[in-house]
C-alpha cells in the first residue's frame, strides 16, 4: 500500500498527517516507509537527523544511477524508515521538466524496495507539480486532508482532476482512499458548517475520524517527534491512531 497525502492547499495538515499516520503504522508493528517529497523537509526531521542526510529523495529522482537502498534511512522509531527530502528538492521540478520519464521516476526507483514494506506514506507539497504526480503515479491509494476552515475546498476540484488524469493513463490503479478532516475547532459554527460541506462533497469518503485543533500537535514536530512520543495520551494521539485503523480497514 502506498499512500499519497495530498492537497496543494497549504498548510491543512498534510506533513503532520504523514508524520504521524506513518508512526501510528509502524507502532503497530507494520513495516513502515515514510517518503518526503516536500522541499521543507519537515517530515524528514521528524524522524532523522537531517545533517545525516547525505543522499535524498532529489538525488534519487534526478541521478539515474542512484538506488533506494542508497537513500533509505532507519527512523527513530522501529519499523519506520525514512527517505528524507533537503532543501535541494526544490530544484527538482526544473531539472525533470522535458525528461520523458520524468512522472515515472518514483515509481521505477521503489519498485525494488516494495516487498519490503506494508506501508508507504508519502507527504507531497502545496503544489500539483512533478512531485507530487510522482507521488500520485506511484501511489496506490489518495488520502487528502482538508482543514475545516474558510475556503476549505477551494483547489479540491483541480486535486481530483490531477487524480482522474492519472487514474485514466500512469496509474489505473490509484483508488481515492477518503478525505480526513483537519485542524477541526469543535467550538466554532464555522467549522461545523464547512465539516457539513465537506461531507456533502465527499460522502462516505469522509474518514469517522476528525484531526481536532490541538496544541499538542503543533507543538511536536518543533521536537521532531510524532505525537506517540511526545504526547501519548493526547487527543492527537488518541486520533491519529482511530485514523490508523480506518485506514487499514480500507485498503
Ligand atoms: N491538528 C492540529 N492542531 C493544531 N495545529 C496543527 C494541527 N495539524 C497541523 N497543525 C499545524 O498547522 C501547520 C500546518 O500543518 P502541516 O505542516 O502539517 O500542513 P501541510 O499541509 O503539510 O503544510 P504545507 O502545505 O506547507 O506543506 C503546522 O504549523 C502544524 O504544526
Ligand atoms: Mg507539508
Amino acid at each position: 500500500m502506498t499512500l499519497v497525502v495530498a492537497n496543494q492547499k497549504g498548510g491543512v495538515g498534510k506533513t503532520t498527517t504523514s508524520i504521524n499516520l506513518a508512526a501510528a503504522l509502524a507502532q503497530k508493528g507494520l513495516r513502515t516507509l515514510i517518503i518526503d517529497l516536500d522541499p521543507q523537509g519537515n517530515a524528514t526531521i521528524s524522524f532523522v537527523d537531517q545533517q545525516q542526510v547525505e543522499l535524498s529523495v532529489y538525488d534519487l529522482l534526478v541521478r539515474p544511477e542512484v538506488t533506494a537502498e542508497q537513500v533509505i534511512q532507519p527512523g527513530a522509531v522501529e519499523n519506520l524508515d525514512v527517505l528524507g527530502a533537503r532543501i535541494s528538492l526544490a530544484k527538482a521540478e526544473a531539472k525533470l521538466i522535458g525528461e520523458f520519464d520524468s512522472h515515472f521516476r518514483l515509481k521505477d526507483k521503489l519498485q525494488p524496495v516494495l516487498d519490503r514494506y506494508d506501508y508507504i506514506v508519502i507527504d507531497t507539497p502545496p503544489t500539483l507539480g512533478i512531485l507530487t504526480v510522482n507521488a500520485l503515479v506511484a501511489g496506490t491509494h489518495l488520502l487528502v486532508p482538508i482543514q475545516s476552515s474558510y475556503f476549505a475546498l477551494e483547489g479540491t476540484d483541480d486535486l481530483l482532476e490531477t487524480y482522474e488524469k492519472i487514474k485514466a493513463r500512469p496509474n489505473p490503479d490509484l483508488q481515492f482512499l477518503g478525505v480526513v478532516i483537519t485542524i477541526d475547532d469543535k467550538r466554532t459554527v464555522l467549522a461545523r458548517d464547512i465539516r457539513r460541506q465537506i461531507h456533502e462533497v465527499f460522502g462516505d469518503k469522509v474518514f469517522r475520524t476528525t484531526i481536532c485543533k490541538s496544541v499538542r500537535l503543533e507543538e511536536s514536530p518543533a521536537y521532531k517527534q510524532s505525537i506517540f512520543t511526545f504526547a501519548p495520551n493526547s487527543s492527537g494521539a488518541l486520533e491519529y491512531y482511530s485514523l490508523s485503523e480506518e485506514v487499514i480497514g480500507r485498503v
